[in-house]
């Protein structure tokens, strides 16, 4: 079992900030967990920064299984959260259940479902056999054409009273924790006063339980990323310097240098073991023509 537990991220609520980054390899979740997060988390946003997908909506349960397995293997102290992708746990709680036990074999120790009263039901079976459950509340990218496009949450009254509903019945069911994202700061303010349970922002602002981002926004693989991503690091600049490196040095011949590969010392030696092994391969063509 790994020493974070959905147990010590209900404790830290009010304490202690807790910090969540996606990941969804395992040199990633290597690196990620080495850096102290508390939850390296699987979300199916890899089907836009792994895959290039235009939104989360293709995203399959295979694809969530293969990279939760990566990332299982590389975490041993952070929780491990895996997302349930679109369409595999609105049709029926029972389906929900079935694809929720496929993360966990996978190696997840918890799973994530956006949305939270219309999922009542589902949240409080799964939590009942065992199977930790966060919830997402505010923007949920899974049904962004319903809200017509990735914007700001919690301006209306209407919307306020949804995000206060999510967050109250997923605290109900018995969900561990809640993603509030991309609502005003106000909103997800109230929400964090409101549920006794973790909240965990996302262009949220500060007045939540923890914070997520996602790996390629925060390290600045990509140029475009959300307004609310603060970029630790511009590796999209480093790799493409790297890489351009390499290429110069190939053309250039520079690479393989001396320190990059081995050769004979002496050359005699090899000249015989060249003759032998020529003579081998000619007798083995010989007699293989001669079958
Ligand atoms: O899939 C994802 O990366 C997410 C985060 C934005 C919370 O759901």
């Amino acid at each position: 079992m790994r020493e974070i537990t959905p147990r010590k991220i209900i404790e830290m609520k009010g304490k202690e900030k807790i910090v969540m980054v996606t990941a969804y390899d395992y040199p990633s979740a290597l690196i990620a967990d080495k850096a102290g997060m508390d939850i390296v988390f699987i979300g199916d946003s890899l089907g836009m920064v792994v895959y290039g997908d235009e939104s989360t909506l293709n995203v399959s349960m295979d694809q969530m299984v293969y990279h939760t397995r990566a990332v299982a293997k590389a975490v041993k102290r952070a929780l491990v959260l895996a997302d349930m992708p679109f369409g595999s746990y609105e049709i029926s709680t029972e389906e929900g259940v079935r694809n929720a036990v496929k993360l966990i074999q996978a190696g997840a120790d918890a799973v994530k479902i956006e949305g939270g009263a219309d999922h009542y039901e589902l949240v409080k079976k799964l939590v009942r056999m065992g199977i930790p459950v966060m919830g997402h509340t505010g923007l949920t990218p899974q049904r962004y054409l319903r809200l017509g496009g990735y914007r700001l949450m919690g301006e209306t009254e209407e919307e306020i009273e949804e995000i206060l509903r999510d967050a109250k019945a997923l605290e109900k069911a018995g969900a561990f924790a809640l993603v509030i994202e991309f609502t005003l700061s106000d909103v997800a303010k109230l929400v964090t006063e409101e549920v006794s349970i973790p909240t965990i922002g996302i262009g949220s602002g500060p007045y939540v339980d923890g914070q997520v981002l996602v790996w390629h926004d925060l390290l600045g693989i990509y140029e475009s990323t959300p307004p609310f991503v603060k970029k630790y690091a511009d590796l999209k600049s480093m790799i493409q310097l790297a890489l351009e490196e390499y290429r110069n040095d190939v053309k250039e011949k520079k690479f393989p240098g001396q320190d990059h590969y081995w050769e004979f010392l002496d050359k005699e030696e090899f000249e015989k073991k060249k003759r032998r092994a020529m003579e081998r391969l000619n007798r083995s063509e010989r007699n293989g023509e001669a079958e």
